[in-house]
Parts: structure tokens; sequence; C-alpha cells
């Protein structure tokens, strides 16, 4: 009898387990790393021109990725998502938006003596965790 318990509580946090596992393994980008360069961390600071969930008194200077995440972008978009953070100017002429893929605004102070490569794949894998991000604030 007792034996029998112990099994099924294996089984069940096992479960439970898989259950918080396999969403973090299976996608590209982080989203809980997204979200902390989109608040600022090192400095992606979207948060400066867009509004985000838990943003006290939002920027109105961009359009409210919320709103967009919700009503515009559709998990096919994922790539074009990336590229606007990439290099917004060449969708939006003009736009004080940074391009976050070709400056080093993605990248700590330490890390920005690391050879080419290596900050490149800090980057894609930065611009990845924000598109993860972004794509978590869609309403289930
Ligand atoms: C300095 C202000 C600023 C910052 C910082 C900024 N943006 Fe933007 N962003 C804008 C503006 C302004 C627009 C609207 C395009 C335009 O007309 O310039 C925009 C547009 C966008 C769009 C396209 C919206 C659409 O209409 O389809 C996305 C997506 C986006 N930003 C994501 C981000 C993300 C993610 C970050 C952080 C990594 C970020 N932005 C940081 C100002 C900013």
């Amino acid at each position: 009898m007792e034996k029998k318990r112990v099994f099924k509580m294996a089984i069940m946090a096992l479960l439970l387990f898989a259950f918080i596992a396999v969403p973090a393994v299976s996608q590209a980008g982080n989203a809980a790393e997204g979200e902390k360069l989109v608040h600022g961390r090192p400095v992606a600071n979207c948060v400066a021109c867009h509004h985000f969930p838990g943003i006290v008194m939002p920027s109105t200077i961009a359009p409210d990725l919320v709103d967009l995440m919700n009503n515009l972008y559709a998990e096919k978009d994922r790539e074009k998502l990336r590229q606007i953070i990439t290099d917004a100017n060449k969708f939006f002429p003009d736009t004080m938006m940074p391009s976050y893929g070709k400056g080093k605004l993605l990248l700590s102070k330490e890390e920005k003596s690391l050879s080419p490569e290596e900050q490149k794949k800090l980057v894609d894998k930065r611009i990845d965790d924000i598109v993860e991000y972004l794509y978590s604030l869609k309403k289930k």
C-alpha cells in the first residue's frame, strides 16, 4: 500500500516537472530573459518608449506593444518582429527606435570586448528572448 502511494507521488512529481520544464526548452527564445531586457537590463529599455505590463507611468511616444501583440502580430509574424527589432530603420525610416541588431545596445560593458562573432551570437540570442517575451504578452 505505502509503496504504491510513493510511486503515485513520484509519477505526479514527474508530470508536474514535465509541464514546467517542457515549454521552457521547446522554444527558441527565453521569455523571462526577454522581459528583463525589455525592462532595461542590460540596456534594451523598450519601456522608455513602449507600454508593457507592470509599468506605472507608461510611455505613449510609441505604439502599445501589448495591444499590437494581441491585435496585429500573429504567430507567423515572428520573423518580421525579429527583423523590426534588429533593424527598425528599415521598416520605419527616420524612426527614433534603435536598430538593436546593429549597435551594441544589447551588450554589457564587459561583453563589448568579446570577439565580433561572440557579440553577434549574444545579440541574436537576446533578440530571440525579446521576441519570445513579446509573444508571451498575447492573451491566451
Ligand atoms: C526611443 C524609443 C523606442 C525604443 C527604445 C524602442 N522603440 Fe519600438 N518603436 C518606437 C517607435 C516610435 C515606433 C513606431 C514606428 C515609427 O513610426 O517610428 C516603434 C515601433 C516598434 C514596433 C513595430 C510596431 C508596429 O507598428 O508594427 C515594434 C515591434 C517595436 N517597436 C518593438 C520594440 C522593442 C521590442 C523594443 C526594445 C527592444 C523597442 N521597440 C524599443 C520607439 C522605440
